[in-house]
């Protein structure tokens, strides 16, 4: 029997998830706070809408390009048909893929479910939609399961769990690593916590929008703390890349020739290799935000707490991201954490 699936959050990663969900043959109702977004994705069907496959920087992203264009996905073959449905909102019928409707609220989406997923800003974001008026806990039915996509604070996790396991609904944690390409590309790596019984009935909706699916552990929360752990190194290897160009650039050095000498040895990281031609640009647009890299490494402080340790480097670097988006630099792509060393050192790191 097909799963029914509702789809929550149509942001830069849950649209193409959903997407891939339907064109793997399911019938996906999405939701969206901003309700145009969630129209938009039933309106294309299965087809990326034009410039929607944009290749961005984002933190722990495992394939980044800066080619205009590239990781586009293919349109599917013919244009999705949309048709009225009473009582179901838009409903489109592109060839080979699965119905997509909208629904008008988290409960209505869950209602007819029998996979809840969802992919949100933060943590707050998925407590007021599984929680608040309307929301997933009033409408999901015992028997179903909610996946949560979200890079989400374990302790909050787990508590939503406990939630929904009172109303006969299981949980799986399962944040996921690969940007937006992978999430276009349908091959994200996908860290899930949760019952691996719950975790083999939901492995082929999984493996419909990721390559590699891990299952991590059984209580929910040890998908986030696999992420965590990706991020913790993330943010790290940037820090790193900022002050040894500063230390170059301080020095005297060609940071071109610094970047060429370091490529390939110890010292090389795919944080280099993804960022360091903008740095050296001056360029620190997004996509990734360093906000969102510092919510992360909220998440880990939380999670260090909770499970009664401290880690210096990770809480060093939450200090720092926390002072940089201070300094009004959230927005930009995490690798300008490079400014603090530049502030430091009275120089700017630039080839
Ligand atoms: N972007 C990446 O490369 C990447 C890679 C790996 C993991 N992640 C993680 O994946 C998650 C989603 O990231 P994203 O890049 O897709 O973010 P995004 O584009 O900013 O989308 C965020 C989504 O959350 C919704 N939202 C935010 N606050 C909400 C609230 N209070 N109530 C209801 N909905 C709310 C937004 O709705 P509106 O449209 O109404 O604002 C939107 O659908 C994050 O946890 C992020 O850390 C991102």
């Amino acid at each position: 029997m097909t799963e029914r699936l509702a789809f929550l959050g149509m942001g830069m990663m849950g649209a193409p998830m959903a997407r891939n969900l339907l064109r793997a043959g399911y019938p996906v109702t999405v939701w969206n706070r901003t309700a145009a977004k969630a129209e938009a994705l039933v309106s294309g069907g299965a087809t990326d809408t034009p410039g929607a496959g944009k290749v961005t920087e984002a933190p722990g992203a495992a394939k980044v390009t800066e080619a205009p264009g590239a990781g586009k996905v293919t349109e599917a073959p013919g244009a999705a048909k949309v048709t009225e449905a009473p009582g179901a909102g838009k409903v489109t019928e592109a060839p080979g893929a699965g119905k997509a409707a909208v629904a008008a609220s988290p409960a209505e989406a869950a209602r007819e479910a029998d996979i809840v997923l969802a992919c949100l800003f933060d943590a707050e974001a998925v407590e007021q939609v599984l929680t608040g008026p309307e929301g997933v806990l009033e409408g999901i039915r015992p028997g179903s399961v909610f996946i949560d996509h979200t890079t989400n604070s374990p302790p909050v996790s787990r508590r939503l769990a406990g939630l929904l396991a009172e109303r006969g609904a299981a949980m799986l944690d399962a944040p996921v690593s690969g940007g937006d390409v992978g999430a276009i590309e349908g091959a994200l790596s996908i860290m899930v916590g949760g019952d691996p019984e719950v975790f083999e009935r939901c492995r082929p909706v999984l493996a419909a929008m990721g390559s590699r699916v891990t299952l991590m552990g059984e209580a929910v929360g040890a998908g986030g703390h696999a992420k965590l752990a990706n991020q913790i190194m993330v943010a790290i290897h940037l820090a790193a890349m900022g002050e040894a160009l500063v230390f170059g650039a301080k020095a005297g050095l060609d940071l071109n020739q610094l970047v060429t000498a370091l490529s390939g040895g110890v010292a090389a990281s795919a944080a280099m290799d993804l960022w360091v031609k903008k740095v050296l640009r001056g360029d620190f647009s997004p996509g990734g935000e360093a906000r969102v890299l510092l919510k992360d490494l909220t998440y880990i402080k939380q999670a260090m707490d909770d499970l009664g340790f401290s880690l210096p480097l990770a809480e060093t670097l939450r200090g720092m991201f926390a002072e940089l988006v201070e300094l009004g630099h959230g927005l930009e792509n995490p690798s300008a954490i490079i400014r603090l060393a530049e502030r430091a050192a009275g120089v700017e790191a630039r080839g």
